[in-house]
């Protein structure tokens, strides 16, 4: 029911002429694989070139971040609407490395969230606790905090509209993926916070990501969980070849 989505968060890595290269060896990987939403999310300055080489295919073009007003004074900063000119569908909003290094916070979280909602964008919404938190025993804890504040307020219908992603931050490029009893755990609960603000036939439908050390070979044995859907992959979609293997984990 819920369609498996392969994300690539190519992070601060590739030049435009490089992601054009990566992206054109993803879409011949990829070709004949169905089922699969396959989506690749470029630096900002490779938006461009990396919507010509998905052009005609059936894979989605996403931005790793974006501002929550439409326009204005605000130097240095990408609006959503940008991201709509290049023919974005998703853009990631409150990843771990945005939390952590430039301040984001719940509340700003919240005012990304409904401007790109607002717009018709569909956010990849990341939540995740830190190893220290996991260590206290508070990884629920963080993960209800995280939910709830990043969408309040927000009201969504149409499943369709929202991806969200686990990240334990412990796991985020450290090759120390989650067990999958561990991921399954935190999906589980993730959905049912979702179906205390929706209900459940919405929350049923939203899909849950998880991101942290995914490679070729673990791959396999989380898309197995029955509460996770895909998977937002760092590090291993930096290679064409490896990227493919995942999307393709059957
Ligand atoms: P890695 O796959 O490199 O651990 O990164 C995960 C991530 O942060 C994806 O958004």
């Amino acid at each position: 029911m819920r369609t498996p989505i392969m994300a690539g968060n190519w992070k601060m890595h590739k030049t435009a002429a490089e992601a054009t290269a990566l992206a054109a060896g993803i879409v011949e990987q990829v070709r004949e694989v169905t089922g699969v939403e396959v989506v690749l999310c470029p630096p900002f300055t490779a938006l461009g070139t990396v919507a010509e080489a998905v052009k005609g295919t059936t894979i989605s073009l996403g931005a790793q971040n974006c501002h929550y007003e439409a326009q204005g004074a605000f130097t240095g900063e990408v609006s959503p609407n940008f991201l709509l000119d290049f023919g974005c569908k998703y853009v990631i909003i409150a990843h771990s490395e945005r939390r952590q290094h430039f301040g984001e916070d719940d509340a700003l979280i919240n005012r990304k969230l409904k401007a790109v909602l607002g717009l018709g964008l569909v956010p990849v919404f990341c939540v995740g606790e830190s190893l220290e938190q996991r260590e206290k025993d508070l990884t629920f804890d963080v993960l209800r905090k995280q939910v709830l504040g990043g969408l309040a307020g927000i009201q969504v219908q149409d499943p369709s509209r929202l991806v969200v992603a686990y990240e334990p931050v412990w796991a985020i490029g450290t090759g120390k993926v989650a067990t999958p009893q561990q991921a399954q755990e935190a999906h589980r609960y993730l959905r049912d916070l979702l179906a205390g603000l929706w209900g459940t036939e919405t929350a049923e439908g939203v899909r849950l990501q998880y991101g942290g050390s995914v490679k070729p070979d673990n791959v396999r044995e989380l898309m197995a969980c029955p509460d996770i859907d895909g998977a937002l992959v760092g590090g291993a979609s930096l290679d064409a070849g490896s990227f493919a293997r995942i999307v393709r984990f059957q």
